[in-house]
C-alpha cells in the first residue's frame, strides 16, 4: 500500500520487514543492512541473484566510520562535495556488515540519499538501510510510488509516497584503486562534475562476465517491449514495415503516421530534465500499445552519457 506514514515504516524495519522508500534517484527496496534476515527478503522479492551486492544507505557522512575502513582521501573529498546526494562510494567494508549485503566482497557500497523522507526514516533508525532499486531484477527502475506498486502490489505492504524522484536515474558509483577513483556506473552525477573534484576517472563500466556491479550487465533497465537505439529515428522508422511504433526522443518531435506513442524527454534540450523523465517515459512507452520502441541517442556529454548508458542496456540484443 502507498502511504505517508514514516513511523509505520520505521516499525516495520525494526521488525526486519522490508519497505519501499523514495530517494532523489529512484525508489529503493529497503531493509536493515545489519540483518541477514531482512536483506534475504530483499533478494527474494526482487528475484535478484546473490552475486549482486546492495548499496548501504547511511544518514550522514559521520556514519561512514561505522561501515567502512581505510577511506581514501579522494573518497572523503567526494563525500563532502556530493553527500547527501546521488553518489555511491565503494570502500573497504567493516567486518560486521553481513556478507549477503556485499555478495561476499571485501568492499561495501555506501551513500547518503538526498530525499527528506529517506533522511527522516534513517534518522528514526539505529541501523543503515540496504536498498537496491525497487524493481524486479533487470526491469526499469521506479521513479514514482505508483511504479513500485505496479511491480509488487500487495507483496509490499508499505510503499512510502515521496512523489517523483528529482534526479530520476540511479546514483553514480565510484570505487578506488588506492587513491585512483574508478567509475563503475554512470549515474545522476556527471563524470565531468566528479572529475572537477578528484581529477581524471578511470572508466570501468563494462564487465559482463564477472559483473562488479549488475548495473554493468549489458541488458538491464529493460522494457519488455523490444527497444532499439539510433542516432536518426526518422530514418530508422522508414526501414520498418508498418507497425505500432513508440518513440523516445531528446527534444525534437518526429512526425510519422506509424508512431502511436511519442515521449519527448526535454523540449528545451536540458539533459538534467531529460534524465529525470527517462524512466517514467520508458514505463509509459512499455505500457502503451507500441510493439516496438525506437529511442534516440543523446549528445554524449554530461548526463547525456548516463542516458545513453541506460538506453544501451535497454535495447534488444
Ligand atoms: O540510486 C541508487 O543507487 C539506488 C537508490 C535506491 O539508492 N540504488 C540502486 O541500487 O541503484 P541497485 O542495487 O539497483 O544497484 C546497486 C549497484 C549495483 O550495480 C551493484 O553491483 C553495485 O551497486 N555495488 C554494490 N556493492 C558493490 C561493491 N561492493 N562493489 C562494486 N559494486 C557494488
Ligand atoms: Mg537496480
Amino acid at each position: 500500500m502507498i502511504t505517508n506514514n514514516i513511523s509505520e515504516a520505521t516499525a516495520a524495519l525494526v521488525n526486519n520487514e522490508i519497505i519501499a522508500m523514495p530517494t532523489e534517484t529512484v525508489y529503493g527496496l529497503a531493509g536493515n543492512a545489519y540483518s541477514e534476515a531482512a536483506v534475504q527478503k530483499i533478494f527474494t522479492l526482487k528475484k535478484r541473484p546473490f552475486y549482486n551486492p546492495l548499496i548501504v544507505h547511511i544518514k550522514s557522512v559521520q556514519f561512514l566510520n561505522n561501515v567502512a575502513n581505510d577511506i581514501p582521501l579522494a573518497a572523503n573529498k567526494l563525500a563532502s562535495a556530493f553527500w547527501p546526494g546521488s553518489l555511491t562510494l565503494v570502500l573497504k567494508k567493516q567486518l560486521h556488515i553481513p556478507d549477503i549485503v556485499t555478495a561476499g566482497k571485501t568492499t561495501v557500497a555506501v551513500r547518503v540519499p538526498n530525499h527528506p523522507m529517506a533522511l527522516a526514516l534513517l534518522e528514526s533508525l539505529t541501523f543503515p538501510l540496504a536498498a537496491p532499486s525497487a524493481n524486479p531484477f533487470g526491469c526499469i527502475s521506479p521513479t514514482t510510488a505508483e511504479h513500485v506498486h505496479s511491480y509488487f502490489g500487495n507483496d509490499l505492504p508499505i510503499i512510502l509516497q515521496g512523489g517523483s524522484c528529482e534526479n530520476g536515474v540511479e546514483s553514480t558509483i565510484i570505487g578506488f584503486d588506492n587513491e585512483q577513483p574508478i567509475l563503475y556506473r554512470h549515474g545522476a552525477i556527471s563524470v565531468e562534475d566528479i572529475e572537477a573534484v578528484v581529477g581524471k576517472l578511470i572508466v570501468n563500466t563494462n564487465n559482463n562476465s564477472n559483473p562488479d556491479a549488475p548495473g554493468m550487465l549489458s541488458r538491464h533497465y529493460a522494457p519488455s517491449t523490444p527497444t532499439y537505439l539510433t542516432e536518426n529515428v526518422s530514418e530508422f522508422i522508414q526501414s520498418l514495415s508498418s507497425k505500432k511504433i513508440g518513440v523516445l526522443v531528446f527534444k525534437n518531435k518526429i512526425t510519422n503516421t506509424s508512431i502511436t506513442h511519442q515521449e519527448i524527454l526535454s523540449i528545451t534540450g536540458n539533459t538534467k530534465e531529460a534524465t529525470k523523465n527517462l524512466y517514467a517515459a520508458l514505463h509509459r512507452l512499455d505500457n502503451s500499445d507500441a510493439e516496438i520502441i525506437i529511442a534516440e541517442k543523446m549528445p554524449a556529454v554530461g548526463l547525456g552519457k548516463t542516458i545513453n548508458d541506460r538506453l544501451q542496456r535497454a535495447i534488444k540484443k
